[in-house]
């Protein structure tokens, strides 16, 4: 289905094909085809004003955000890699959507234990999945009523069914933990790699 959507829809141009290529090449994980489509319907619902994404990669979901929002957004992306930073902002230079982002070099769990995050309608979250856990016990004290969290990744390309590696039981742990939590609600979707949505009351 998702090769039909593809050859039909304009959401899918030539920066984003370039990144794709750029990731292939040097191995780097970006979101899946259809973990776009559902980010675009994210944002498209809710709108947000100020985005906080954990691990910008080679800069393909943060080209989404940037694309998908209204002039006023601002997005900032986070990565403990400056080699990711240096790379990202090359392959968005051209992009007319550029202005929107701000790149800042940290450990995504030290940026978020410094920062307010009061202000923040959406966090991405897709850096370092041993600290995911740390990650939304961090977003969860500070984050303001209504924002969003939407983690990638959380089914680990099937090893939280296993729970073979430290990484995959600490995942399988936030799930969990994630569906027993009181303080917003949770939907884990069969969507790329396993997409979570959670929605702070
Ligand atoms: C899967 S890639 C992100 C892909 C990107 N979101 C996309 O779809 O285009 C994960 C990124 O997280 C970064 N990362 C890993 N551990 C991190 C940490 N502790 N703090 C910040 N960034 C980290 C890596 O450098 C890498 O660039």
């Amino acid at each position: 289905m998702i090769e039909y959507i593809k050859k039909i829809s304009p959401h899918f141009d030539h920066i984003q094909n370039s990144i794709k290529l750029n990731a292939k090449k040097y191995n780097v994980p970006i979101i899946k085809d259809d973990t776009v489509l559902y980010l675009i319907s994210v944002l498209s619902i809710f709108k947000p004003l100020n985005i906080l994404e954990l691990g910008s990669g080679f800069g393909y979901s943060t080209y989404i955000f940037s694309k998908y929002t209204n002039s006023e957004t601002k997005i900032i992306s986070v990565d403990f890699s400056l080699e990711a930073i240096k790379n990202s902002k090359e392959l968005l230079a051209s992009s007319k959507y550029v202005s929107k982002i701000d790149w800042i070099h940290c450990d995504g769990l030290i940026y978020l234990q410094k920062e307010r995050l009061k202000d923040v309608d959406l966090f991405f979250i897709d850096a370092k999945k041993e600290d995911y856990y740390d990650y939304f016990n961090t977003i969860i004290t500070k984050a303001k009523s209504n924002s969003i969290i939407i983690f990638d990744n959380l089914y680990l390309n099937g090893d939280v069914n296993n729970l073979k590696s430290l990484k995959s039981q600490k995942v399988h742990l936030l799930n969990c933990s994630l569906y027993n939590n009181k303080k917003g609600i949770f939907t884990f979707l069969p969507i790329g790699d396993g997409i979570g949505l959670f929605v702070i009351s």
